[in-house]
């Protein structure tokens, strides 16, 4: 079991600090966090408009950094998966020279978000970054990245400070120097993710709404089934082509607005896969309404059990679950105490996410150690804060 809390997020701090000495010499001045999220419910909602329960981990990206007046930017990561080179410089975009995606591949995210930066101008920085969210697991590890960056840049030169741009930035970040055309779930949450709660992202209208989740006697479980997931493959982007055909079929600006009823009703006109993707979508944001209520009033079975018919429906419906995820779920459900238990994420790999009482913890480990064909990796995590600034000693 790996308990990852503020201690290692502390860890990690120093970490990237040792590094940066070895660098650039000298101590950073600037010291940001931000987390990786699990999803408790409400899967491929985020770009049907839909509704989304994330909330942040205690698992993040750190950054630590300082101005430089040359002009040039410098970044080192510490990521020990990352592609070669680990380290990159290039000079601040200026107008008529903007910043490109290219190789290696995990600095277009840090790029991305300086590119799309709303303030300016930025001056030069050397910084270096450490993560301790799984890369590929399914728990953001590129929105922690890049909701660290804009936070990093807003120490060098503020922005106008509002959260919702914040995470817009780093989702259109993620848009056209990852080529992911993500929803803005895992920006919003990196961003507003607050200690003791989940949080309901209405992506309509992009009104959130905290939702208290520190129940002593209860704990979230994240399995990771150790398959990495890629969502710049062609599925992610073909589900999200599939809604909107769905949605323009029945005359809704998005899936948002239709009804089971409206979905029947128009049937004949979608082909047996485009209504099944719609279906999912549908009853999902349905469950996620209905999760948010359970929560709110401490219903866990009635929250467990949403979540068991959201994994049942993203794996039959939307066909993005696998045989690894049904596994761990199957697995965890049989134990006592479990409530429920879902793949979390786009799926294709990742992680699972379970809710249980904190009795059953041990209990559940043992049996989905014992059940599982290959091996799992768990992460227990209390809702954590959004980004942050660390002030450094
Ligand atoms: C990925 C995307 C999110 C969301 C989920 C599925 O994590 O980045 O925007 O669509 O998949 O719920």
């Amino acid at each position: 079991m790996e308990g990852r809390g503020e201690a290692e997020l502390g860890s990690l701090l120093e970490a990237a600090r040792g590094v940066y000495r070895k660098a650039f010499g000298g101590d950073p001045e600037i010291a940001v966090s931000a987390p990786g999220r699990v999803n408790l419910i409400g899967e491929h909602t985020d770009y049907n408009q839909g509704f989304v329960l994330p909330m942040a981990l205690q698992m993040g990206t750190v950054m630590v950094g300082s101005p430089r007046q040359d002009g040039i930017i410098s970044i080192v990561t510490t990521a020990e998966e990352a592609e070669e080179p680990k380290s990159v410089q290039f000079p601040v975009p200026v107008e008529g020279s903007a910043l490109k995606p290219g190789k290696p591949h995990w600095a277009n995210y840090v790029k991305g978000v300086i590119q799309h930066y709303r303030a300016g101008p930025l001056p030069g920085f050397n910084v270096v970054i450490a993560s301790n969210v799984p890369l590929g697991g399914g728990l953001s590890s590129s929105a922690s990245l890049e909701v660290a960056t804009h936070t990093f840049l807003q120490q060098l030169c503020p922005d106008d400070g509002d959260p919702v741009a914040k995470a817009l930035v780093c989702q259109k970040a993620e848009h056209t120097f990852a080529m992911m055309p993500c929803g803005i779930m895992d920006q919003f949450i990196s961003v507003m993710g607050k200690e003791g709660h989940a949080l309901l992202i209405d992506c309509r209208s992009l009104k959130t709404r905290l939702v208290p989740l520190s129940d002593p006697n209860l704990v979230v479980l994240i399995t990771n089934s150790n398959i990495r997931h890629t969502l710049t493959g062609s599925e992610y982007p073909t589900r999200r082509r599939q809604c909107e055909e769905a949605a323009k079929i029945l005359g809704k600006a998005s899936l948002r607005e239709a009804s089971m009823t409206d979905l029947e009703a128009s049937r004949s006109l979608l082909s047996m896969e485009v209504y099944r993707r719609a279906r999912h979508v549908i009853g999902e944001i349905d469950r996620t309404a209905k999760a948010a209520e359970a929560l709110q009033s401490k219903e866990y079975e009635k929250f467990g059990q949403l979540m068991v018919e959201s994994h049942n429906s993203l794996r039959d419906d939307y066909e993005v679950s696998c045989l690894e995820l049904d596994e761990l779920v199957t697995a965890a459900l049989e134990i006592p105490g479990v409530y429920g238990s879902r793949m979390t994420g786009g799926g294709f790999g990742g992680c699972t996410v379970t809710l249980l009482e904190s009795t059953a913890a041990e209990k559940v480990l043992t049996h989905i150690k014992e059940k599982y064909s290959r091996k799992a990796t768990f992460y227990f995590s209390k809702p954590s804060d959004g980004a942050k600034v660390h002030l450094l000693p």
